[in-house]
């Protein structure tokens, strides 16, 4: 139920503003109360006495209607909601926000505001696809800006593909996980404290074209930034490049060499802990140089390395400003106890959570993981489960050693 709730609908101009009338009846009879904004594009398809109507409410058009401005300001308006949600939002609306462009009142209000925004895109394919909407879907996933959809299928104009704005019913869904996801947020165990999170593996330039890279995906790291934010913590998290998107609701640093991580890391801190789940390339190409190396006659090219920085020993080890709680991994193939052991000695971190990285686990680059958490008490093996749920076990671990709550 969202009863009491307070909904900011934004409604852009797309076709699939039709169904945000649906989204309307659908969360007035979840007892949400909704202000509708509608765009100028957006009365070309949906007409401004139906959306009042249907919202019992009045519709804000115009940044400068005077009876606006003096029944509400702009920016009490943005204010005044518990989520900000717009649907659809066009490849327009994505790129003003995205932008932080303030030339209506629909985008002025998604610019003056700090409530939480939760997006339904809508557009035709080759627009969602276009790389100018995928920069902006990443900045605007960098800003914390939660999406639902958009969903696979047969769109208006007669192509497939992704771009169809997701159902009334799949957005109401999304909105109550938002608005509970900000609950935990606010009342989470870790609220209050800052968690960095490295991710992802590191690429390490060979020349310009080349590199040398591994095979994380990222979504061990990906899962425990989000584990850690739906706890209520402040999480930097620091990615190479990974094939997961990085969580809603963190702080997204991109790199792509150790070098640059270690440097973000450095950066981020200071922090409460820190949870170093990147692959890290041990060693770079010493002499990755600005030109591309060419095929010579019968002559093969031999590369020479130079040794990364180690970022999780450099942290750990740290005697001033050190975070209160070192977290690493141990990626291994043969005597994971063991070697994982030696690991946490060596790096002298609080935590080593050790996994068996061998082909036949089919763990790298899986949904799923078998670790075992290494420290000073000893070590305690998980049963076999789903990334997701290794991150929640461990965030909740992390907020018990920072907090003392469960
Ligand atoms: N790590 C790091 N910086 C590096 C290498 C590793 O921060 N340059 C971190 C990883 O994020 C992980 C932990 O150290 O938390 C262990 O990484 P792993 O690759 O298993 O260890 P290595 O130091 O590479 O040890 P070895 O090659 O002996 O297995």
């Amino acid at each position: 139920m969202l009863t009491s709730t307070r909904i900011l609908l934004i409604i852009g101009g797309g076709i699939a503003a039709f169904k945000s009338l649906d989204l309307i009846r659908r969360l007035r009879e979840r007892g949400a109360a909704v202000t509708p904004v509608l765009t100028r594009a957006g009365t070309e398809f949906v007409t401004p006495l139906s959306v009042s109507a249907l919202a019992g409410h009045k519709v804000f058009q115009h940044l400068f209607d005077l009876t606006d401005e003096s029944d509400m300001g702009h920016i009490e308006l943005s204010r005044s909601a518990d989520l900000i949600v717009v649907a659809p939002a066009t490849a327009d609306l994505m790129a003003k926000m995205a932008g932080g462009q303030a030339d209506d009142l629909a985008s002025t209000l998604l610019l003056a505001t700090d409530t939480p925004v939760l997006i339904a895109p809508a557009m035709n394919v080759r627009m969602w696809e276009h790389p100018a909407t995928q920069r902006n879907i990443a900045t605007l996933k960098d800003d914390g800006i939660l999406f639902v959809g958009p969903n696979d299928g047969d769109m208006a104009c007669g192509e497939h593909g992704p771009g169809r704005m997701s159902e009334p019913l799949e957005i109401v869904a999304a909105i109550e996980a938002a608005l509970a996801g900000q609950e935990t947020g606010v009342k989470g165990p870790m609220a209050g404290r800052h968690v960095l999170v490295t991710s992802g593996p590191t690429h390490e330039p060979i020349d310009p074209v080349r590199y040398i890279a591994n095979r994380s995906s990222g979504a061990q790291g990906s899962a425990i930034g989000a584990a850690l934010a739906a706890l209520g913590a402040t999480v930097t998290f620091i990615t190479g490049p990974a094939d997961v998107p990085p969580p809603a609701g963190v702080k997204v640093v991109r790199v792509e060499t150790a070098q640059q991580m270690q440097a973000a890391v450095n950066a981020a801190l200071p922090a409460d802990a820190a949870v170093f789940a990147a692959a890290v390339a041990d060693w770079r190409v010493a002499s990755a140089g600005t030109s591309k190396i060419k095929k010579q006659d019968g002559a093969l090219p031999v590369l020479e390395f130079a040794e990364n920085p180690d970022i999780l020993a450099q942290v750990a080890q740290m005697r001033a400003g050190r975070p209160g709680l070192v977290v690493g991994f141990a990626a291994e193939t043969d005597d994971v106890l063991a070697n994982a052991t030696a690991k946490r000695a060596r790096k002298g971190c609080d935590w080593i959570v050790a996994n068996d990285v061998s082909a036949q686990t089919g763990i790298m680059g899986g949904a799923e993981n078998a670790v075992t958490l290494i420290t000073a008490e000893g070590a305690q093996s998980w049963p076999r489960m789903g990334k997701d749920a290794v991150a929640r076990q461990l965030a909740s671990r992390i907020a018990e050693a920072l907090t003392g709550a469960q």
